[in-house]
């Protein structure tokens, strides 16, 4: 089988495309031809070494992808040959509270990821995906969606009428607009581009400021909700973004930690967080669990993903060299024939 493979050293000049044996499906696994992948900021990391720089190698990379069962090793009764399931992200979370063991199964990277054409998975790291998406939709879920679920729904409790902060118009950030939409609450999204503001608004969002052109953005989005500040701030950008958030979010509201788009690491006055009780909360995209629930919920809603653009595998290198010029607004796929 055909798999894409980081080669030797990190670097996306080092991302080739390799013939690997077809593995074999043991008990309790199931074996996946690859439909679809999706790319997340994660694996441009990974291919890049700065997730982790002692990744062993040669790895397979990322996390998500979608693809239908061809054989179902002994001992699996509840799922049969033709299903199209997504993969979990953390293939050993299935569900209960989070551990080091579980953090340890992600794919791509520790575990080879779903650039191939075969996958052979624990029966119980693959979730069936909701039949009204597309195969290169549905490869855009088990990352990014579930952590706009986890953020706003598992962690962050929203309600009707609570005021979701998103930022930036990336793949998390859009999965959170229509979570939120859904939810009932009111979203105020940031963006550096006017133009991805305005598709934002268009697809619900209640007011869009644009972090470049106001760096006070964080100010504004409290004027925005009366002075109150707003309940749930979904943190992307991290270091270089949380000065504002901590002044966007209500006394008692929610931070929910997840990227490091503007960095990890740099001095911070904290003392808000104290002051004005607020709840920083981790995120590590979520278990099988919430994938299920974030799964009913896309299927009662018929949600689509937003797609900006679907790539051939071939050109599944230059789909990754393409994200890092951040004009995409949603998620890029890659079609596994
Ligand atoms: N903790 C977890 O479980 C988890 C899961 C998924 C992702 N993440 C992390 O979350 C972050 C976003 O991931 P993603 O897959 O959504 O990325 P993505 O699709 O590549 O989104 C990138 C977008 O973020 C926006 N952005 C970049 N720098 C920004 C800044 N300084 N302030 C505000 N917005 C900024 C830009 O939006 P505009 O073009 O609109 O300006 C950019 O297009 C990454 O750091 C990723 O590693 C973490």
């Amino acid at each position: 089988m055909k798999a894409l493979e980081i080669q030797g050293e990190f670097g996306f000049e080092h991302l080739t495309f390799v013939e690997r044996p077809s593995p074999p499906c043991g008990p309790g696994q199931v074996r996946l031809a690859m439909r679809a992948a999706s790319l997340n900021y994660r694996d441009l990391l990974m291919v890049r070494g700065q997730y982790n720089p002692r990744q062993p190698l040669p790895l397979i990379p990322c996390s998500d992808g979608v693809g239908v069962v061809t054989e179902v090793g002994d001992g699996v009764t509840d799922l049969e040959v033709g299903a199209r399931v997504a993969t979990l992200f953390a293939q050993g979370w299935g569900g209960g509270e989070p551990s080091r063991e579980k953090f340890g199964t992600t794919l791509g990277g520790p575990l080879d990821g779903t650039l191939a054409e075969e996958l052979v998975l624990d029966r119980r790291g693959v979730i069936e995906v909701p039949e009204h998406l597309t195969d290169a939709e549905a490869a855009c879920l088990p990352c990014a969606a579930v952590t706009a679920w986890s953020a706003l729904v598992t962690e962050g409790q929203v309600r009707a009428g609570d005021t979701v902060l998103l930022q930036g118009t990336g793949g998390v950030s859009l999965f959170a607009l229509q979570f939120a939409t859904v939810l009932g609450a009111r979203v105020i999204i940031t963006s550096s581009s006017d133009d991805k503001l305005d598709r934002a608004l268009q697809l619900g969002a209640w007011k869009g400021i644009n972090y470049k052109d106001d760096p006070a953005w964080g100010r504004t989005a409290r004027k925005l909700t009366g002075g109150r500040g707003v309940d749930l701030v979904v943190e992307v950008g991290g270091t270089g973004t949380l000065e504002q958030s901590l002044k966007a979010v209500r006394v008692g509201g929610t931070i929910a930690m997840i990227g490091i788009l503007s960095g990890a690491l740099a001095p911070l006055l904290i003392t808000p967080i104290l002051m004005q009780q607020i709840r920083v909360q981790g995120v590590f995209v979520g278990s099988g669990e919430g994938f299920a629930a974030m799964n009913r919920a896309i299927d009662a809603h018929q949600l689509t993903p937003l797609v900006h653009r679907v790539y051939p595998f071939d050109e599944a290198p230059q789909a990754m060299r393409d994200m890092t010029r951040g004009e995409h607004f949603g998620k890029i796929a890659i079609t596994i024939p």
